[in-house]
Formats: structure tokens, C-alpha cells, sequence
């Protein structure tokens, strides 16, 4: 429609002056005229220029007076020519807002005395607001008196404007436009002298991708694993999340009144709150190692509750399953083995900047005779060159079912300071050989954030962007699919 009628006009006549006015003397829509100026434009039919103009439109308020009047006239006809009439009963005849506006605006035009009793000050008032609002209407100048008055009152705004002016033929201008085929299909080039063809915009943006987007986490989950799996370690199931306290806790030696095992610091489970099966002759001697020791200990000297240790729990680590895994091993004839997981725990912290109630951990460990701390700290020293750690230090720790336990620090390049990485240890007698694991079995172990070093790794300093309800999307889209050089991160 509107492309017919700007071509065919442009037929007969120069140009248009005024896509505005063109639109309304065509009775054509003023926003598709743009939008035909603009393509026939781009394929150089035509020529033309931008227009950009202020134009000034009446506010609902605006619009109320120019079809009603305003409120001071109104006020002003309520008025009696002679004489005088009591507020009271001008406020009973009027509308709320003609009594309010009106009075104040009738007042400030000198048209009325008002006091106790309301009357007019002149015979004949015009009303000059209804007036010009409608001159406004109808595309009419005003005097700058007048617009101010009436912006101030808020009875007009300005608003932007945008159309085309000097509208002309262009060098490809025809009284139709052409169909041009713009895809390389089979029929076209079959057809191709027939076939007039759109030419390449080189310039062009090609269309974002909608493809999907892999979260650092599962970049760097990768990273690990493959190292993991490159020095020969065995990946074990970790598909478990709700986890009894015996295995998180009790079978890893932690004794039933730990801190830890306090509901301040983990979940416990309302529904099943207990676990329904323990290996139950395992479960005697973890009691028994617990109460009074044995295997060169002496034991807690407590009174070991096996109600505690059925409460189920969101697993708070994945040395949970490193317990069921190891108890495991024990009942067959002993083999060497290398396992290692990366898993999902939980922790009843307050979630801020580093820290959420749930979040993923790394766990290594190695089963074999005779280990000592010495292959602990060359595998760990091994592992994290892997990752372009290759500074490391070791600081004495404390766990439960660890002894000797190490935190593992790294020197960190960016920020030029010693940051901790991990902890490790080897697990205690008091965990392994109730297990029934032979007496020479060692077991080193090591545990870590996977949070931590993809902050580090992608330069992210709030763990919120990171996971959890409040990830950032565009930080997920925006990291680069891979880094050259864990080093330089
Ligand atoms: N379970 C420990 C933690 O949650 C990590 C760890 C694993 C420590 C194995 C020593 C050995 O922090």
C-alpha cells in the first residue's frame, strides 16, 4: 500500500517534503511509511532525508479541557453575574477538581473575588486555555506565553518526532519495485537471466549464534578429571546426596558430639530422618573403636549411640563415599586402587562471598601398602602441576579420621600471596582396620573446592555469579571456551 503510493507519487511529482503529511494526505499509517522509505531507501529507489522534529501533544488533562472548557471557566460561569455565592455552594455545584483548579486559576486571572462569599471581578472572560489547546491540536504556533503556561500546567508535553523529508527518486527508482532473488538456490541459478540478484552486503552482521553456553564449572570439572584420569585414577559413584551420619561421619572416626555434627552446620534429613540398613558386625566394631578404641588406640571414652549415627544427613563431604568405597575394598582380597570424585556436598553455612550451602568438592585419594606422607606430598605436587600450581606448601591440620593432615596452600601469581587450596592427610588406623583393611594399607587422601579454583581460574571474586539462583547468565555466556595457559589466569 504505502510502497504503491510513494513510488507511483514519486512518478509524477518532484518529491515529498514531508513523510508526516504525505502519510495523512494518503490516509496511509505514518510509522509504515517510514519503515517503506527506509528499505526502498536501502535498495536506492528512492533518496531522502531524516526529519526530526519536537512536536507538542496534549495530556489527557489537556484533552479533557480543549473538548470541556477549563475548570477556571467553568468556575467563572458558576458564578452569578450580580451579586455573590457563598463557597460552600460553589463547592456543592462544582466538580471537586473545577471547584480546586478552577478557583486558584480564576483567581490568579484577576476573573474573581474570592473570600466567604465568591464573585466576578470582570463581566466577560474568554476562554483563551480551552483555545489554545485546541490551536495545538490542529498543528497551530502558539505564542511562548501561552506554551509556557500550559507546559507548566501540564496540559501539553513535548514529544520526539521522527519522519523523512526531501523524499526523491534514487538511481534505481522504477514505478514498482523489483523482486531480487538473494539466495544461491538451485532454481535460481536455473533461472538466473530472468533473475536480477540482491547484492552482498559484506558489512553486514551475521546472526549471533543461539547455541548453548558450558558453565565454568563444568569446564573446570573437566580440567580435573582428566588429570585425575591421566594418572591412572578411578572415578567413584558418587550418585548419593542424602547420606546416613554413620558413613559421612562415624565410619571416618569423627566422634558423635564433633561440632560438625551439629545441625548449625549440617542438613539433616526430616523425611526418612533415619537410615534403614548399616552392615551391622562393621557397625559394632566402629562403635567399639569409637568407646574404647583398639588397633594401638585408646579410643573417644564415650558412650557411642547408634541412634546418631541412623540420622540421615545431606552428605557434607565426599570422603562419605571415599568410606563406602574403602569398606568396600576391604571385603575382597586387597588390590591397590586409585579413586578420585568430584561431587555436589552440603553445608549449613550463611551463604556471602565465598561461601554457599552447597557446593562441589574434589576428592583424591590412594590405597596401598606402604605409603607414606612422602607419596602423599609428591602425588599432590604431581596433580597440581597438572593444573599450573607448581608451587606448593604444606601447613599441619587437624581432621578427624587424618593423621598426619596438611592444608595445602599455592603460591597465587595474581595475587601475590599463598592462598589454601585443599586439605589432605592420611587416613587413621582408627578408620581403616575396622574396615578390615590389611594392618599395612595406608590410604593418602586429598579433598578441595572446585568453586575455588574456577574463581581463581576465571578472575570471578563473588561465588554467587557463579552458582546458585543467583548465577550471572551473561558471565556464563561471556568466559572463553578455553584458556591457553592455566598459569596466566
Ligand atoms: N573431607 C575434607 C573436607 O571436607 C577433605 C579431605 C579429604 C581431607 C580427604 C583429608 C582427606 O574438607
Amino acid at each position: 500500500m504505502a510502497e504503491e503510493a510513494i513510488l507511483g507519487f514519486l512518478q509524477n511529482n518532484d518529491e515529498i517534503s514531508d513523510s508526516g503529511q504525505f502519510a495523512a494526505e494518503h490516509n496511509l499509517n505514518h510509522d509504515e511509511v517510514k519503515n517503506v522509505i527506509k528499505s526502498l531507501q536501502g535498495f536506492r529507489y528512492i533518496e531522502a532525508k531524516e526529519l526530526k522534529r519536537e512536536t507538542l501533544v496534549l495530556t489527557d488533562e489537556g484533552k479533557k479541557y480543549a473538548e470541556e472548557g477549563s475548570p477556571e471557566f467553568h468556575f467563572f460561569l458558576a458564578i452569578p453575574e450580580e451579586g455573590s455565592i457563598s463557597k460552600e455552594d460553589l463547592e456543592k455545584n462544582l466538580d471537586a477538581s473545577v471547584f480546586k483548579i478552577g478557583s486558584t486559576q480564576a483567581a490568579k486571572k484577576k476573573w474573581v473575588a474570592m473570600g466567604k462569599q465568591v464573585s466576578r471581578k470582570v463581566q466577560h472572560v474568554e476562554d483563551k486555555v480551552k483555545e489554545s489547546l485546541l490551536q495545538i491540536q490542529q498543528g497551530l504556533e502558539l505564542d511562548k506565553e501561552n506554551l509556557t503556561s500550559l507546559k507548566t500546567r501540564k496540559l501539553i508535553v513535548t514529544q520526539g518526532w521522527t519522519g523523512y523529508s526531501d523524499v526523491k527518486k534514487g538511481p534505481n527508482y522504477a514505478p514498482k519495485r523489483k523482486i531480487f532473488a538473494t539466495d544461491l538456490t538451485r532454481e535460481n541459478l536455473q533461472n538466473w537471466k530472468e533473475l536480477e540478484f540482491k547484492e552482498y552486503n559484506f558489512n553486514a552482521m551475521g546472526q549471533p549464534l543461539d547455541a548453548g553456553h558450558l558453565h565454568p564449572i563444568l569446564k573446570v570439572r573437566k580440567q580435573f578429571k582428566d588429570i585425575f584420569c591421566q594418572m591412572g585414577f578411578e572415578e567413584m559413584p558418587t550418585n548419593n546426596f542424602v547420606e546416613s551420619s554413620f558413613w559421612n561421619f562415624d565410619a571416618l572416626f569423627q566422634p558423635q558430639q564433633h561440632p560438625a555434627r551439629d545441625s548449625h552446620d549440617t542438613f539433616f534429613l526430616k523425611a526418612p530422618s533415619t537410615t534403614r540398613k548399616l552392615p551391622e558386625d562393621y557397625v559394632e566394631r566402629v562403635k567399639q573403636v569409637h568407646e574404647s578404641g583398639g588397633y594401638g588406640s585408646r579410643g573417644y571414652n564415650y558412650e557411642w549411640k547408634r541412634e546418631e549415627a541412623n540420622k540421615n544427613l545431606l552428605r557434607t563431604h565426599t570422603t562419605a563415599v571415599s568410606s563406602r568405597m574403602l569398606y568396600a575394598l576391604a571385603k575382597g582380597p586387597f588390590t591397590p586402587k586409585k579413586y578420585f570424585s568430584i561431587d555436589r556436598v552440603f553445608r549449613n553455612e550463611a551463604v556471602d562471598r565465598t561461601h554457599l550451602a552447597e557446593f562441589h568438592q574434589i576428592e583424591g585419594l590412594i590405597c596401598d601398602r606402604g605409603l607414606t606422607l612422602g607419596d602423599l606430598i609428591g602425588v599432590l605436587k604431581e596433580f597440581f602441576k597438572r593444573l599450573g600450581m607448581s608451587e606448593l606448601r604444606f601447613k599441619p591440620a587437624y581432621n578427624p579420621y587424618t593423621e598426619p593432615s596438611m592444608e595445602i596452600f599455592s603460591y597465587h601469581e595474581g595475587l601475590k600471596k599463598w592462598v589454601e587450596i585443599g586439605n589432605s592427610g592420611m587416613f587413621r588406623p582408627e578408620m581403616l582396620q575396622p574396615m578390615g583393611l590389611p594392618e599395612d594399607v595406608r590410604v593418602i587422601a586429598w579433598g578441595l573446592s572446585l568453586e575455588r579454583p574456577t574463581m581463581i581460574l576465571y578472575g570471578i571474586d563473588n561465588i554467587r555469579d557463579l552458582f546458585g539462583h543467583k548465577v550471572d547468565l551473561d558471565l556464563i555466556k561471556r568466559n572463553p571456551i578455553c584458556r591457553i595457559g592455566i598459569e596466566s589466569a
